[in-house]
């Protein structure tokens, strides 16, 4: 049975390491919150996307950080006014480049 694939995947680094723990620079900036943040807002806006937490994605100095695929978009130092900002371009068709990470 096929399964149904998102237009959009969001994943939002929880800093996880082999070990399992979640550490690191992004966790510490409450980006278990930003990730409930983030699936609340798909919920509300009513979009086709999925959303999961991830691993380290080794740009720990730019965190909290996010990626959102096919685009193959990153951002960093994001925060709930940023992701906002983020959809707000994304559901619009508006060029994100001065969101995302250089
Ligand atoms: S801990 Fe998030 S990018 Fe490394």
């Amino acid at each position: 049975m096929p399964i149904a694939k998102p237009e959009m995947h969001f994943f939002i680094c929880n800093s996880y390491r082999v070990s399992g723990q979640a550490q690191g620079a992004c966790n510490s900036k409450e980006a278990g919150d930003l990730l409930a943040y983030l699936e609340t807002e798909i919920l509300d806006r009513g979009l086709d996307a999925q959303v999961s937490g991830c691993g380290c994605l080794k740009v720990c100095t730019e965190g909290p950080v996010m990626v959102v695929y096919p685009a193959g978009k990153w951002f960093g130092q994001i925060d709930e006014e940023k992701v906002d900002a983020i959809l707000d371009a994304l559901e619009d068709g508006e060029d994100t480049s001065e969101l995302e990470i250089d």
